[in-house]
């Protein structure tokens, strides 16, 4: 790659990873609980998409331009995966583009070290076999948010004719006499859907996915897919039908913008009683966040176009109830951040937490902070509002949990410092930095 460049809570009953130890050696957040943020951020581009754009660039042959690229570890491991297999890329990471030239693909296959650093180069699969017809991948295996099978990828790659073979933690797949079929998704996986749709948009015929995921990110795909000449249609009911081409091109695109970064900023604002614009925001692709928001009494202005959201917090949130679903429901990705406002909410609130089974574990490092949280059941948290936090140190469990600590310790009263810094720099570039331009009194200690 060439660079251009005190606790007082209660916690009843979750399920908690009791390996996450605390090291005075290792990388540090430190958040001092801060004034009300106030000002206007910019976003970059979602991870989320941005890495799937990257590998749907494997179908095709040629230089593609990416725009608004943040610069991440995901999306640096991404970017070591593409050149495993061949590619050249060049990433100017002051201007956030990136290069990939994949004229001269030669590899099929991602390590397991590679696969172990981003779950997300399982969806190497579905562009490799469309590309030489095999692939080899690893299990991703499962994180501590949850067990993460990839069962709805491989059990559709099979009824399309793809052999797997599984040895040990490797899966060899090859695609031998393939078929277009209807594939009726049991759940709607952000991860199964772009997989097997990024497949389908080279072989013969024509290909439904039924009970498709159809979040923001996996729009941006298809918008990417159709440029390179993809026939993609959507559905109602959930449902993509893809009719195979034999050829894409290179593409230039400019990737959304990250709403789960805006949905961080918008936290920050709300929970430190501040204001907070962010003109590139979509709003229309964060409903169910805003209204939840609003529903704990901040103010939320949304520019008419769509694009653009304003909050000014609240000084006294009420406690709400939220229920995690696919989208359009209640993004997983945003529990985290709301459940750290919600700490704060006069009342009592419930999250349900149904897409993963353990993602209520940052409630734990919540509670350490003076949050009272139970757990009665493992997909459900009770949230008491309380008067205060306290900071503390605290353990960051995954990306989402690394920044509900950080907006937590924006409100908590004295220092918090946060470990498991990986997973912060694994989903944001420069987060840290947009908070402290507008407030926030945050250092990244490496
Ligand atoms: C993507 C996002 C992640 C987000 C999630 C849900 C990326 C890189 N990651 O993850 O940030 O939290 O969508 O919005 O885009 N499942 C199975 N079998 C499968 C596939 C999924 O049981 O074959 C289950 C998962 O364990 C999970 C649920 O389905 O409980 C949703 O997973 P999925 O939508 O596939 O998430 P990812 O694509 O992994």
């Amino acid at each position: 790659m060439v660079l251009k460049t005190s606790s007082s809570g209660s916690f009843v009953g979750a399920s908690i990873d009791a390996n996450l130890h605390v090291s005075p050696s290792v990388p540090l957040l430190v958040v001092h609980k801060s004034d009300s943020l106030e000002g206007e951020s910019a976003l970059l581009g979602a991870k989320n998409a941005t890495l799937v754009i990257m590998l749907s660039l494997i179908l095709t042959k040629g230089r593609s331009v990416l725009r608004n690229v943040p610069a991440n570890d995901d999306v640096i491991h991404m970017i070591k995966l593409l050149e495993r297999i061949g590619a050249t890329v060049v990433f100017d990471t002051n201007e956030h583009v990136l290069e990939v030239d994949t004229t001269n693909l030669d590899g099929h296959t991602v390590e397991l070290e590679i696969m172990k650093k981003t779950r997300a180069s399982v969806l190497a699969m579905g562009p490799l076999l469309a590309r030489f017809g095999k692939a080899n991948v690893a299990f991703p295996g499962g994180d501590v948010i949850g067990a993460r099978p990839i069962d709805y990828h491989l059990r559709n790659f099979e009824k399309m004719g793809i052999e797997i073979h599984e040895v040990g933690e490797v899966i060899s797949a090859q695609a031998n006499d393939i078929v277009s079929r209807n594939l009726l998704l049991e759940y709607p996986s952000v991860g199964a859907t772009e997989n097997l749709m990024m497949f389908a948009t080279r072989i013969s015929g024509t290909t439904k996915i039924i009970n498709a995921a159809l979040e923001p990110e996996v729009l941006d795909l298809i918008a990417v897919l159709r440029k390179m000449g993809a026939r993609i249609e959507t559905a109602v009911p959930a449902t993509i039908t893809i009719t195979g081409v034999d050829e894409l091109k290179p593409v230039d695109h400019t990737v959304i913008f990250d709403r789960l970064e805006a949905g961080a900023l918008l936290v920050a604002g709300a929970i430190t009683g501040g204001y907070v614009h962010l003109p590139q925001a979509p709003a229309h692709a964060m409903g169910m966040f805003l209204m939840k928001l609003q529903e704990m009494g901040h103010t939320i202005l949304i520019h008419p176009s769509g694009k653009g959201v304003k909050i000014k917090g609240a000084k006294n949130p009420r406690a709400v109830t939220i229920k995690t679903a696919p989208y359009p429901g209640f993004p997983t990705d945003l529990q985290a951040y709301t459940m750290a406002a919600l700490t704060l909410a006069q009342g009592t609130s419930k999250i349900h937490e149904t897409v993963y089974e353990n993602r209520l574990i940052h409630a734990r490092q919540l509670v350490a902070m003076g949050a009272q949280i139970e757990i009665p059941h493992y997909d459900t948290a009770i949230i008491r509002g309380v008067e205060e936090l306290y900071g503390t140190h605290v353990i960051a469990s995954d990306i989402r949990a690394s920044c509900a600590l950080v907006l937590a310790g924006l409100a908590a009263v004295g220092t918090t410092t946060i470990a498991g810094v990986h997973h912060w720099k694994r989903g944001y570039q420069g987060l840290e930095e947009k908070l402290r331009q507008l407030g926030a009194n945050i250092t990244l200690q490496e």
